[in-house]
């Protein structure tokens, strides 16, 4: 057996995303207390992908943690695009919901597009909507996507001020790279976007402080692609084949995190990094929904 040499801090979103969830928690009693309301959010699920019944599962478990209103709205996959919009309409006028969710991927048939621009973008707590990303594109108070605003978080609770340090995101998906790029060049780094048609990818990487992969290709980035001592954030999960030891697959970054551990400054890991702090920023998004909708300041520290 060689010995594995390990440098890299491991960026712990799981303790992260948990110390957010008690704030949001303790933010959440105080709206209740002042408004004679719980914030409320509506997550509505067409159709029976195994994968989506897991998260909306897990969503709905989270807001009851924090004290926070669940409508749950399972629908089957043969529902038209009408009835869906007119449920989004519904939830739109509907007081007690502050924050609306649709979960993607929708079945085939329904245009994704046409229902997210349903949604009221005071209420799109996932930052999908087309105001939304108009909004953080011009520093517009507004709502951003969660998993990046997760992101941010953890480079910024890890590393403090991020001013002139050279960032590389990999992926240019609308929801995770481009935001992502957004918030870093928000926070006074220097951003480059690489992706599928990138030259020297590996050279690219190589000269970054930050390094943020968000591809969907397990192991994708080598130990020898990264600065030494740069900051790795791992957003890809992916689910490798069973083996006997793993039937149900190994979950796996799109970061060779063996490699990576052995240069990096610091990383996250997957499971337990990025992962968990995408449903905190949601219930995050929520109550700061549910504040704007009540007229109150948002909550400080979340
Ligand atoms: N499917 C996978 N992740 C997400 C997410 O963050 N929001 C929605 N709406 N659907 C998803």
């Amino acid at each position: 057996m060689g010995e594995t040499v390990t440098t890299a801090a491991r960026i712990d979103g799981k303790a992260f995303a948990e110390g957010l969830r008690a704030r949001i928690g303790a933010a959440a009693a105080a709206f209740t207390q002042a408004t004679a309301r719980r914030p409320g959010l509506a997550v509505v699920l067409v159709g029976d992908d195994a994968a989506s019944q897991v998260y909306v599962g897990a969503k709905a478990k989270a807001c009851e943690a924090a004290g926070i209103a669940s409508f749950e709205h399972r629908l089957p996959a043969t529902t038209s695009a009408a009835e869906l919009l007119t449920l989004v309409e519904r939830l739109n006028r509907d007081p007690e919901v502050d924050g609306i969710l649709v979960q993607l991927p929708l079945p085939q048939g329904l245009d994704e597009q046409a229902v997210i621009a349903a949604i009221d973008p005071d209420k799109d707590v996932d930052g999908f909507h087309v105001i939304n990303a108009g909004r953080l594109s011009v520093g517009q108070e507004g709502f951003v996507p969660c998993t990046p605003l997760g992101c941010l978080m953890l480079l910024q609770d890890h590393l403090g001020d991020l001013s002139g340090l050279d960032a590389v995101v990999i992926g240019r998906s609308n929801i995770v790279g481009k935001p992502m790029a957004q918030l870093l060049t928000d926070a006074n780094a220097t951003v480059t976007i690489a992706h599928s048609r990138t030259k020297n990818l590996p050279e690219v990487v190589r000269r970054a402080d930050i390094v943020v992969a968000a591809v969907g290709r397990p192991g994708m980035v080598r130990g020898d692609w990264i600065k030494p001592g740069a900051t790795v954030i791992d957003v890809g999960i992916n689910r490798l084949a069973p083996t006997e030891d793993k039937p149900k697959g190994r979950l796996v970054g799109d970061v060779h995190y063996g490699e990576a551990l052995a240069v990096a400054g610091a990383i996250t890991p997957v499971p337990g990094g990025v992962g968990p702090m995408t449903i905190a920023v949601l219930l995050r998004n929520t109550l700061v929904a549910a504040h704007r909708h009540a007229g109150l300041d948002a909550p400080e520290g979340i």
